[in-house]
């Protein structure tokens, strides 16, 4: 989609001054405009922006991680339903490998549903074509395929044309040169994607790439699931408790060898940590005996694009596929923004320490915390950010804080961003009981070389 062709023309012939107050006014009311369409066709679909998360401080947190299904948090799965949970792999469905053409990244879940037509196999997407195909695939919350895929059109995707790219830089539009030119998931470092990964390498450590699978990385967390070391892996079983504790494992080792490591973004303390997470609660298989769901080695393998054994795993880029006779959650129990919310924190209450802000100072093993009274100019601290909904608000705030921090451009595109952004958010904070939040020091962070740390992609789509 073409935006103010005539101005943008203009721009690039350098007369950038004269049209930016223009370029900001129809910017803002074209950000405003995508925003309101898209959540009116949301609201259409029962858009319900969010269940109150009230995540309860537990007293034995270690203990409800332990016991927790693969269900997840808050909406249990009583029964197994095979006509509603059945996923199509056939007809329009059809596994096919990316073509050449075609845009693949580091995340498994979003390279899997691409490959099999549930988002569009090219790896771009708007807004109604995530929520659609990853609630048809998945079951996952209308709200929050919504909040996460406006977040990645406004912080790594092509505002201008309501689209992201699941891996690598969208092609951009000469003709929009303050738009359209994100860096994809691929590239989105410490904005989307970030270090202690489940399954890729920290972005410093391997010359910027962060989205190829690392199977070293994958042989340690697939021992996590037992000892069936077969090549069908049927008799392993990943849970999430195992998953939290697998995070504090590769907390320390990124600690250890990477001097860049930071966490403290939405990236860093959400992303990452949800992601251990929707393995376990969306590529879990639900069967009559298990209606809550359980991931042997065989599936995980498949969702990963792993074949082989442990000790001879191959990991074959871009080919994630959902398996046959696979199973979705329930639709009576989708996993939504309050289940996120939820599930990472219990995973930090579970595993205090993992719950870190700070990073390493350009050495190994340097790691210097920030405290959450210094981040959040003394609101909240590590015990009050538990209590009622303080948790959800602070990382719905982190998210909307990061945004102008993580842009670059020139401060129209950033208000553009936000005003694009925004109404997907608002009515979210609003359910939330929130403290007066206030803006958080993030200059706090400058300290940390791996925050400023940022590669870029090639002009490629992987
Ligand atoms: C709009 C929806 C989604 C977005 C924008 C998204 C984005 C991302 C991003 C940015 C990462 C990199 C995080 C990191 O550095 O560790 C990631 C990783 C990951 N995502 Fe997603 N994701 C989405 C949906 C899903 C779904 C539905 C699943 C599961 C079915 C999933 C599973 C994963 C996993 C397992 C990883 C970690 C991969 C690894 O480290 O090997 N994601 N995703």
């Amino acid at each position: 989609m073409k935006l103010l062709p005539t101005l943008a023309a203009l721009v690039t012939v350098g007369l950038a001054f004269p049209v930016i107050d223009n370029l900001d006014a129809d910017a803002h009311q074209k950000a405003g405009q995508l925003a309101a369409r898209t959540l009116k066709i949301l609201e259409e679909e029962n858009f319900q922006p969010v269940r109150r998360s009230a995540l309860p401080l537990p007293e034995d947190a270690l203990g409800i991680s332990r016991a927790e299904t693969n269900c997840g948090p808050t909406i249990p799965c009583p029964y197994f339903d095979a006509k509603d949970q059945y996923v199509s792999v056939e007809g329009e469905y059809a596994y096919a490998a990316p073509a050449p053409d075609e845009i693949r990244g580091p995340c498994p879940g979003l390279n899997a549903a691409a490959n099999h037509g549930y988002l569009p196999r090219s790896g771009t997407a708007t807004i109604e074509e995530t929520v659609r195909g990853l609630n048809k695939l998945y079951n996952l919350g209308v709200e929050l395929g919504a909040v996460l895929a406006a977040y990645a059109i406004v912080i790594d995707g092509d505002l201008a044309g309501g689209s992201w790219s699941i891996g690598g830089p969208q092609q951009s539009d000469p003709l929009t040169p303050f738009f359209g030119n994100g860096q994809g998931l691929s590239y989105s470092h410490n904005s989307y994607e970030g270090d202690g990964s489940i399954g890729r390498l920290d972005a410093f450590t391997n010359n910027g790439d962060a989205h190829s699978l690392s199977i070293e990385k994958f042989e340690s967390v697939y021992k996590t699931g037992g000892d069936d070391t077969s090549e069908n892996g049927f008799d392993q079983r990943f849970t999430i408790d195992k998953f939290r504790a697998q995070y504090q494992e590769v907390q320390k080792h990124s600690i250890a060898t990477n001097p860049y490591y930071f966490t403290g973004a939405f990236s860093t303390v959400v992303v990452v940590p949800a992601a251990y997470n929707f393995v376990i609660n969306f590529m879990s298989n639900h069967s009559e005996e298990e209606p809550s769901g359980y991931l042997d080695g065989y599936n995980f393998k498949q969702f990963f694009g792993v074949t082989g054994k442990p000790g001879s795993f191959v990991w074959h880029k871009g080919q994630e596929r959902i398996p046959e006779n696979w199973y979705k959650r329930p639709t009576i129990s989708p996993y939504g923004l309050a289940d996120v919310a939820a599930d990472v924190g219990i995973g930090y209450l579970a595993y205090p320490e993992t719950l870190r802000f700070g990073g390493n100072t350009g050495t190994v093993n340097s790691f210097t915390g920030v405290a959450v009274e210094d981040l959040t100019g003394g609101v909240l601290n590590a015990k009050t950010l538990f209590e009622g909904d303080n948790f959800a608000c602070f990382i719905f705030v982190l998210l909307q804080q990061g945004i102008p921090h993580f842009l670059k451009g020139p401060l129209d595109a950033i208000n553009s961003a936000t005003s694009f952004f925004d109404p997907f958010l608002t009515p979210i904070l609003g359910k939330l009981e929130c403290p007066e939040l206030g803006n958080f020091d993030q200059s706090l962070f400058n300290q940390f070389p791996g925050y400023k740390y940022s590669p870029t992609g090639p002009a490629t789509n992987y």
